[in-house]
């Protein structure tokens, strides 16, 4: 029987990318969003996949969301914990309500989802939960101490689950992407921009496709070996160990 997967912000951008790929593979997908109706029916209509509004920062809508989702496809056997936001600005300019906006829609949420299909996973004796971290969580980014918190914070959550759930089955990894071709890195000032993509070594931003291949792989039963990784995908523009 196909297995069900969740994917979080699932509609658009990487997500959006994540869900077809899923759909391909022949995974029964759950694609959540939280506000933009619009680009969720689109996506809903065009990939036949069942959309979920609910808001990942919300333990108890999570919970909600998550049952109607194993009503409707059956347990959630993949986690793609990608719902995100930014709110860029310089340190001596950020808010409390930035930091924490990114904090708990970025990081928290993961714990949200998690810890909300993880005993069923536990009880299954298989799992995959695969964090969509990013660049700026492994090297830092100016203007993004809120975003580069909250995405390297999803590097250890990973690093311990993926020692929690090695006896059960449950693989956790973390994929980094660079720069990628969506809305998010697009409402980055045209001339930032400009200097972003010459600092990347393959010459261009990535696409969401490149993104998703990944998180198949990582879900599939060859990648069972794979757990408590940092998977790099970033043109080269910044190399870690
Ligand atoms: N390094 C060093 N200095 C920088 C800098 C940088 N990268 N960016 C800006 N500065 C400097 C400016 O030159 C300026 O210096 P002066 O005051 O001496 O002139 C100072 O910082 C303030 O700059 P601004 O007046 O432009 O400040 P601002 O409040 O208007 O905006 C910013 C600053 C929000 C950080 C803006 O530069 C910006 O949006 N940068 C892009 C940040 C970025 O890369 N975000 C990634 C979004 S995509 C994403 O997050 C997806 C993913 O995972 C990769």
């Amino acid at each position: 029987m196909s297995k069900t997967v969740l994917v979080t912000g699932g509609t658009r951008g990487i997500g959006r990318a994540i869900s077809e790929t899923m759909v391909k593979k022949g995974y029964k997908v759950a694609a959540n969003y939280a506000g933009n109706d619009a680009a969720a029916k689109e996506c809903a209509e065009a990939l036949g996949i069942n959309v979920y509004k609910f808001d990942v920062a919300d333990y108890d809508a999570v919970g909600a969301g998550l049952a109607q989702i194993e009503k409707d496809l059956g347990p959630v056997d993949v986690v793609i914990n990608n719902a995100g936001v930014t709110r860029d600005a310089p340190f001596h300019k950020m808010s409390l309500d930035q930091w924490q906006q990114v904090i708990d829609i970025d990081l928290t949420s993961a714990f949200n989802v998690t810890r909300q299909v993880w005993d069923g996973m536990r009880e299954r004796n298989w799992g995959r939960v695969i964090n969509i971290s990013s660049i700026n969580g492994q090297k830092g980014q100016f203007g993004q101490a809120n975003y580069s918190a909250a995405k390297a914070g999803l590097i250890g959550m990973s690093k311990a689950l993926a020692q929690e759930g090695a006896k059960k089955g449950i693989t956790v990894n973390t994929v980094c992407p660079g720069y990628i071709d969506t809305e998010m890195v697009q409402a980055v000032p045209e001339k930032v921009l400009e200097g972003i993509i010459a600092s990347i070594p393959v010459g261009r931003l990535g696409k969401a496709e490149e993104i998703a291949s990944m998180c198949a792989y990582l879900a599939s039963d060859e990648a069972a070996f794979i757990t408590g990784a940092t998977m790099t995908v970033n043109g080269a523009q910044y190399i870690t160990g």
